[in-house]
């Protein structure tokens, strides 16, 4: 009985850190290259255009991220890519669980587009 019980405790631990996947386990299990062609990878492996235009492809279901750079500063484009409820509670932008190395590597392919 015992045994089963210390056995139980890890598996709870393992479980707690997949399911609330912290940032310290995303940064280790998603680090990226950080540079804009990584960024642009990761545009469509999240599917970022089924909502947003980015460098004018893409639906409008949301803002248009060309030039977004130029809109936003760094603080609150970072924001919206960890954690868009903490900007806005009820929007429908997901929360995709990006390591720092994504959000890095996303912000410097959106640096790159110019306003249309
Ligand atoms: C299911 C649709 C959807 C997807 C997929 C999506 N977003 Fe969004 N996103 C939104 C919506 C809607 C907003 C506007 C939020 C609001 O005002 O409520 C938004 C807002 C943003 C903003 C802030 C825009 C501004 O003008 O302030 C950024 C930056 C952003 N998203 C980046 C991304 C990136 C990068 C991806 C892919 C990793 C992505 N989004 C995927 C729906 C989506």
């Amino acid at each position: 009985m015992k045994r089963k019980v210390s056995l139980l405790i890890p598996v709870l631990i393992l479980l707690g850190i997949l399911f609330l996947r912290p940032r310290w386990f995303l940064n280790l299990t998603k680090r990226v290259e950080i540079s804009p062609a990584s960024g642009a990878a990761l545009v469509e492996k999240y599917n970022c255009r089924q909502c947003h235009q980015i460098d004018g492809k893409g639906a409008l279901k949301a803002p248009s991220l060309d030039g977004i750079a130029q809109r936003l500063d760094q603080e609150t484009l970072r924001l919206w890519l960890a954690n868009p409820r903490k900007i806005k509670a009820n929007t429908a932008m997901p929360n995709f669980s990006l390591s720092d190395s994504e959000i890095d590597a996303i912000i410097e392919y959106l640096t790159q587009l110019k306003e249309e």
